[in-house]
């Protein structure tokens, strides 16, 4: 039988990446971040210089992404891009290139390929309505604009990459519309997803609602 998954989508910077894999450690479930793949994606684009408009040839590169998932290390054609993917321009360019249809199918066998073993968790837009129709636990992940800016705000000082909460904002609501209404597997919850809104709650706090709703779906 097909292992079991459990899907985390939500906008930017709700917190599912962190909160999926938590989960998946603690279930010792793969963990798939289909948003590396669509910022990998991009990145080759752009390195490569195939414009992010040529829905054809960035197919092609989807296609036959060489990329790979090391310990959190993400490499592509042999190269560590773990920050270099993480780039707050990459994310802008990877929602560009996720609204053309030809890119999304090519990618679908890829994202399909991270279910093996005992079960995964996949954190992206589409998870549960798209790429794993029939996972076991659906969860729709959100948070107010603020609350996902100011995340994201912290994340960046961190890491020492400068950062500016009033841009934070409007990419992060302009990334919204685009994902929620591009005509191509538009952010939405799945009508059997659970939603959790993240506003109040920390990582953990959202780790323990899913494995609370994850046991309760067995
Ligand atoms: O989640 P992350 O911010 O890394 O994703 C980058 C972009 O990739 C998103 O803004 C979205 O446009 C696109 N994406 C998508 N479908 C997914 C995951 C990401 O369209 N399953």
């Amino acid at each position: 039988p097909a292992s079991i998954v459990i899907t985390i989508d939500g906008p930017t910077a709700s917190g599912k990446g962190t909160v999926a894999h938590r989960v998946a450690k603690h279930l010792g479930f793969q963990y798939l971040d289909s948003g590396a793949l669509y910022r990998l994606t991009a990145l080759m684009a752009i390195r490569t210089g195939v414009s992010l408009q040529d829905e054809a040839g960035i197919a092609a590169l989807a296609r036959t992404l060489p990329c790979q998932f090391q310990h959190g290390h993400v490499l592509l054609g042999g190269q560590d891009v773990t920050d270099a993917v993480r780039a707050e321009q990459i994310g802008v360019s990877a929602s560009q290139i996720a609204v053309l249809p030809q890119v999304r199918q090519a990618l679908v066998e890829l994202q399909v390929s991270f279910r093996d073993g005992v079960g995964l968790v996949a954190d992206g837009r589409d998870m549960g309505t798209v790429i794993f129709p029939d996972a076991r636990l659906k969860v729709f992940l959100t948070a107010s604009a603020e609350a996902r800016a100011s995340r994201r705000y912290k994340q960046l000082i961190e890491k020492g990459i400068a950062a500016n909460m009033e841009d934070l904002v409007k990419d992060l609501t302009e990334r919204d519309a685009r994902d929620s209404s591009r005509a191509t597997a538009p952010l939405k919850p799945a009508p059997d997803a659970i939603i959790l809104d993240t506003s109040e709650m920390n990582a953990e706090q959202a780790v323990q609602q899913v494995l609370e709703w994850y046991a309760e779906a067995q």
